[in-house]
């Protein structure tokens, strides 16, 4: 079949109507900050559940009913992410949901690269906590717009004041809040909207697990006064002086540049200040925009079909052994059963049995558009960052390595299993699974998995043992920070002896220094200056890894 056989019949203007009403955003939190809560509520007010808890009944089920993994049941924690889509106000919402344990994967970091905004979620007694951090990192180096939602103000928090201050001096980020709270913990009243000018005051009763109406005052009513304890409504007019006289405007240019943050207040199990914030976002959020490739700037309206491939997800459900590939629709439309091109391969691939992933449920998906993500069989075609496309040929930007904070040599104690060990390692390898690295040191020959999370050493020794009948053994190495070198093994050697680190070669036989700390690191940096060291290896495009 050829592509014009199955062409897309929506003209730019049907594009460019789908992509004004899109929004996608994922949420970076630190675990137990109230991530899984907002969800829920968020999708509440989208009619996609009808009660709170479905979320995590819907966790529950699929830790029952899939085998992916028992890891994942016997550690109570859920390892796929997955995308969830809803409607709201007249908006088509893709949440992309980011792993939030600790033991976090790659996967969580690569989700960031298909998402066109982050909201940031702080549990407000404690403020940036380190994973949080991590993920700001991603952010920042894809200059993504950061909405900040401070969680859990119906228990003691730290001052409102206090916290925007610690995001503007630890990340550079300069502040807006667009509400603002009145009172904390037991004494939480509410929150002052600056958009209308109204106070929504806060009932313990009222607020649970359904959608409920707030009640609203404008901020001229005189019941507030009496309505609010005299104390705390002194102290919410001195705070609002400072913020308005002080604070900057809002800037949606510097906002959607990721310069500046806009900042609400609330409490997601109580199901306060999710509206205000949805409302919010909706209106200052960055819609599909363009993405950089070997054409330059693509377009979110053009009218031939592209995207690219975030994520491999294999095993999700025990009845399918198959992989499925994400896609982040970036152009286009796209049509079941269309018929694109492979970038790497030069290969027509015909996309037939599109899923749209809601959880673990499947469903069959006819069409999406800019800003949507489709989850398409994979029958070992595709591979992280991987583009497809209609039209003329193009490559976006591939996704890079994350730094990797966990190392260990994967053994096969078994010498008969070799082939089998080298096809596992090499297929999960590809798969984004974990990166393999090797030593500098020629003698010793065993793969050295580099992960960003324990989990991941785990569920590659799983998945060598459940798929390819493999046992393997892991010897952990004491390193916990790794650095790629700019410029390359030429780079290095004219820096000459390196003390505290040791070094490696990634897949592509780049330089790595491995340390056992940061402190070793910084150390170094400060003893070389000329050694320009990243935390993100950059992208190689068009060269297979080296084989193992
Ligand atoms: P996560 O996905 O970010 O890890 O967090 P999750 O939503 O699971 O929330 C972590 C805990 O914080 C949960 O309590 C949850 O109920 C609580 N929480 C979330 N938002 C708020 C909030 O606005 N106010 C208060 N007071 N608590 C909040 P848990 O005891 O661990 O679980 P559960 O038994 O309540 O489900």
């Amino acid at each position: 079949m050829t592509d014009a056989a199955v062409s897309t019949a929506a003209t730019s203007a049907d594009i460019a109507a789908a992509v004004e009403q899109r929004r996608n955003f994922a949420i970076i939190s630190h675990p137990d900050a109230g991530k899984t809560t907002l969800t829920e509520k968020l999708l509440l007010y989208g009619g996609a559940i009808q009660e709170a808890g479905a979320v995590k009944a819907k966790r529950a089920q699929r830790s029952a009913t899939s085998d992916w993994m028992e890891l994942e049941q016997q550690r109570g924690i859920s390892i796929t992410s997955t995308v969830l889509q809803f409607a709201y106000g007249g908006y088509t919402i893709n949440l992309l949901d980011t792993p939030g344990h600790q033991d976090f994967s790659e996967d969580t970091y690569r989700t960031l690269a298909a998402a066109d905004n982050a909201v940031m979620l702080e549990d407000a007694a404690k403020g940036l906590e380190p994973q949080t951090l991590k993920l700001f990192e991603v952010c920042r180096m894809r200059s993504l717009p950061i909405f900040t939602f401070f969680n859990k103000m119906d228990r003691p928090a730290r001052e409102p004041l206090e916290l925007l201050d610690e995001i503007e001096q630890r990340l550079g980020l300069q502040t807006y809040a667009v509400n603002w709270p009145i009172g904390m913990g037991d004494r939480f009243k509410g929150v002052y909207d600056r958009r209308h000018q109204q106070i929504h005051l806060f009932e313990r009763s009222i607020h649970g697990k359904k959608a409920a109406k707030n009640t609203v005052l404008d901020i001229g009513d005189p019941r507030i006064e009496d309505l609010l304890d005299q104390d705390l409504y002194y102290q919410f007019k001195e705070e609002l002086e400072v913020i308005e006289e002080v604070g900057p405007e809002l800037d949606l240019d510097a906002v959607h540049a990721g310069q500046q943050t806009p900042v609400f207040f609330g409490s997601a199990m109580t199901n306060f200040g999710v509206q205000l914030f949805l409302d919010a976002f909706l209106d200052y959020a960055l819609k599909p925009s363009a993405h950089s490739s070997t054409l330059g700037e693509i377009s979110p309206t053009n009218e031939d079909f592209s995207g690219f491939v975030f994520k491999l997800q294999a095993n999700m459900d025990p009845k399918h052994r198959d992989r499925i590939a994400f896609v982040r629709v970036c152009s286009g439309k796209f049509e079941k059963d269309m018929v694109v091109s492979h970038a790497r391969s030069g290969k027509s691939v015909r996309l037939s049995h599109p899923q749209k992933l809601f959880g673990q449920g499947r469903e069959s998906l006819e069409e999406a558009y800019p800003g949507d993500v489709i989850g398409l069989n994979n029958p070992g075609v595709f591979a992280i960052g991987d583009t497809i496309y209609q039209g003329k040929r193009l490559e976006y930007d591939g996704i890079p390595c994350f730094s990797p904070e966990i190392f260990a040599y994967l053994k096969n104690p078994n010498p008969s299993k070799y082939k089998q060990f080298q096809k596992g390692v090499s297929e999960l390898r590809e798969e984004g699974a974990v990166q393999i690295m090797f030593s500098a040191d020629e003698s010793k020959r065993d793969p050295i998995l580099a992960a960003v999370g324990q989990l991941q050493l785990e569920v590659v020794q799983y998945r060598l043992q459940n798929e390819y009948n493999v046992e393997t053994r892991i010897e952990p190495l004491p390193y916990a920070v790794a650095r790629w070198v700019d410029g390359g093994w030429e780079a290095l050697e004219k820096v000459g002896r390196l003390f505290n680190t040791v070094t490696v070669k990634d897949s592509w036989d780049r330089p790595v220094l491995l340390f056992r700390n940061e402190w070793n690191c910084q150390q170094i940096q400060s003893d070389h200056p000329e050694l320009k060291l990243s935390a993100i290896a950059p992208v190689v495009s068009g060269k297979e890894p080296e084989s193992l």
